[in-house]
C-alpha cells in the first residue's frame, strides 16, 4: 500500500481523527498539555508494557508518550486481543470503560480491553500488546505521512 498524506492543520487539542492506511484504520490524536501529562504520570503499575518493550514499536515510540511529537499520537486503531477497533474515551472517569479511576484513553467493547491516549495496554486486560504504531513522519507542521 502507497504512503497515505494527512492534513492535520484542523486538528483540535483533544481530537482524534481516522484515516484509512493499508485497509486498517490509523488514529491521529491531538493531545492537549493536560493529556499529556495525565498519559506521562501512569506507569508501571497499571500498564503493562509501560516503555513498549515489546515488538512492533518503531524507535520513536519507546517514550511514555510513543511519538514522534509530544502532542501528536499515531497508532493503529485495532485492538491488539481479537482485532476490534477500541472506543475513544478521553475524558477522566468516562462511565462504561469498566474502571474507577479512568485517565482517558480507548476502551474496546468486545471484550474490555483499555489503552491509555499513547495507546499503551493496561494490565489485567485481555489484549497482550500495546497499540501498534505505525510508520510515519511529518512532511512539516500540518502534513504527517503514515507508511
Ligand atoms: Fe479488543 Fe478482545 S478484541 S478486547
Amino acid at each position: 500500500g502507497a504512503p497515505v498524506k494527512v492534513d492535520i492543520s484542523k486538528l483540535q487539542p483533544g481530537q482524534r481523527m481516522v484515516v484509512e492506511w493499508r485497509g486498517r484504520p490509523v488514529w491521529i490524536l491531538d493531545r492537549s498539555t493536560e493529556m499529556i501529562q495525565r498519559t506521562e504520570m501512569l506507569g508501571g503499575e497499571r500498564l503493562a508494557d509501560p516503555a513498549s518493550s515489546k515488538p512492533q514499536q518503531p524507535e520513536y515510540a519507546s517514550g511514555p508518550l510513543r511519538s514522534i511529537r509530544p502532542g501528536i499520537g499515531v497508532y493503529v486503531g485495532i485492538c491488539t486481543h481479537l482485532g476490534c477497533s477500541p472506543l475513544f474515551r478521553p475524558e477522566p472517569n468516562a462511565e462504561g470503560v469498566g474502571v474507577d479511576d479512568w485517565p482517558g484513553g480507548f476502551f474496546c467493547p468486545c471484550h474490555g480491553s483499555r489503552f491509555d491516549l499513547a495507546g499503551r495496554v493496561f494490565r489485567n486486560v485481555p489484549a497482550p500488546l500495546n497499540l501498534e504504531v505505525p510508520p510515519y513522519h511529518f512532511e512539516n507542521d500540518s502534513v504527517i505521512v503514515v507508511g
